[in-house]
């Protein structure tokens, strides 16, 4: 297939997974929790790990319509881990539109995270009843794996001392998790072998950990419209990126002074510094070649991914697998 057909493959799967997830929505009152939910499920987003569960499926020689209700429940399950974020993050908007609990409240979006988990099992549920009881406990075993990693990320926000290591777990639990669940419960629908599933978890598993890096740097990179999310956001909230972690470690002299006290500042940026501090920060990991060190990361755990591949048979589903990591390596939002 041509990069073309890729794309048009890609695109393809995505309205399919858009046209169910809509339908999981349900309409009447209580009206801010069912337009909450209806809001978030409409919004798009890029529906990679439901794509990821249609492809990993097919990649062992299942049928994409065997997966499609479970690809919809992991994506719900992420859809409810962002309405729950952006709380946390004091995050203002989310593709390109305001958050939940800036658009509502924060009870609001506390219900509205949690219907959107009940749907996704009520989804999940509609799979095949022989392989029903493996994913509801993929799935579960997930979603407290993500919790763990959300709370690690909060404790890191008031620590000075996180390593690269604890952050490298905290980011595997929060994102690579639900993202090896997504491709390990392709490969379990689809009949893959234990080998096979077990290869699609470690795909799943390099994936995350090279999109949540990526994420980080957009964070200080992309185009604000694109990206849909407020740019500089972990800076001003003392997440501890990769970015930053890196960065303490290579800095020296005045950059070391600087690096310290963004360690510990612990997120208090009134709104009016915001924008002068951003820069600041963003001049300081361009110095350092924090950015370019975060993108050969990026690469590294793509190269470990598309590896990671090579025990499943070569077909149309394992080369969209591959196409669908490199283009995530490129990506605007
Ligand atoms: C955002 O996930 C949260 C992270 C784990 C980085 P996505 O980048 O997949 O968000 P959407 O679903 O496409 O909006
Ligand atoms: C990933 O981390 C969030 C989840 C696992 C829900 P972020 O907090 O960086 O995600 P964004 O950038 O807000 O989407
Ligand atoms: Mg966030
Ligand atoms: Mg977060
Ligand atoms: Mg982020």
């Amino acid at each position: 297939m041509k990069e073309h057909d890729f794309e048009r493959r890609y695109t393809a799967l995505r309205k399919i997974v858009d046209r169910r997830i809509a339908t999981l929505a349900r309409r009447g009152k209580p009206a801010d929790l069912n337009d909450g939910c209806h809001y978030v499920l409409s919004a798009g987003g890029k529906r990679i790990r439901a794509v990821l569960v249609l492809l990993s499926c097919e990649a062992v020689g299942g049928n994409i319509r065997q997966a499609l209700d479970a690809g919809v429940a992991v994506e719900t399950m992420h859809n409810f881990t962002l309405v729950h974020d952006d709380i946390m993050d004091h995050a203002s908007s989310r593709r390109g539109r305001p958050a939940v609990h800036v658009r509502w409240n924060d009870n609001t979006a506390l219900l509205v995270g949690d219907s959107l988990m009940g749907l996704a099992y009520i989804s999940l549920m509609r799979t095949a009843r022989k392989v029903q009881a493996p994913l509801v406990e993929l799935l579960t075993e997930g979603l407290i794996e993500v919790c763990e990693g959300q709370a690690l990320d909060l404790e890191f926000e008031g620590r000075n001392d996180v390593t690269l290591r604890e952050y490298f777990t905290m980011i595997e639990k929060k994102t690579g998790r639900l993202i090896a669940v997504a491709t390990e419960m392709g490969g379990v629908i689809g009949g893959g072998t234990s080998r096979q599933t077990c290869a699609l978890h470690q795909f799943g598993r390099y994936l995350g950990r090279a999109f949540q890096l990526q994420d980080d740097v957009l964070d200080v990179v992309a185009d604000q419209g694109r990206f849909g999310k407020p740019i500089g956001g972990d800076i001003i909230a003392g997440k501890k990126t990769f970015l930053l972690l890196k960065a303490a470690e290579r800095a020296t002299g005045n950059d070391r002074l600087l690096t310290k006290r963004l360690v510990r500042h612990h997120g208090a940026v009134p709104p009016s510094e915001r924008g002068r501090v951003i820069a600041e920060v963003t001049a300081l990991y361009r110095r350092l070649g924090v950015i370019a060190e975060a993108e050969r990361q990026i690469r590294r755990n793509t190269t470990l991914a598309v590896g990671a591949l090579g025990a499943l048979p070569r077909n149309r589903a394992t080369g969209m697998l591959r196409w669908l990591s490199e283009a995530l390596v490129h990506r605007n939002s």
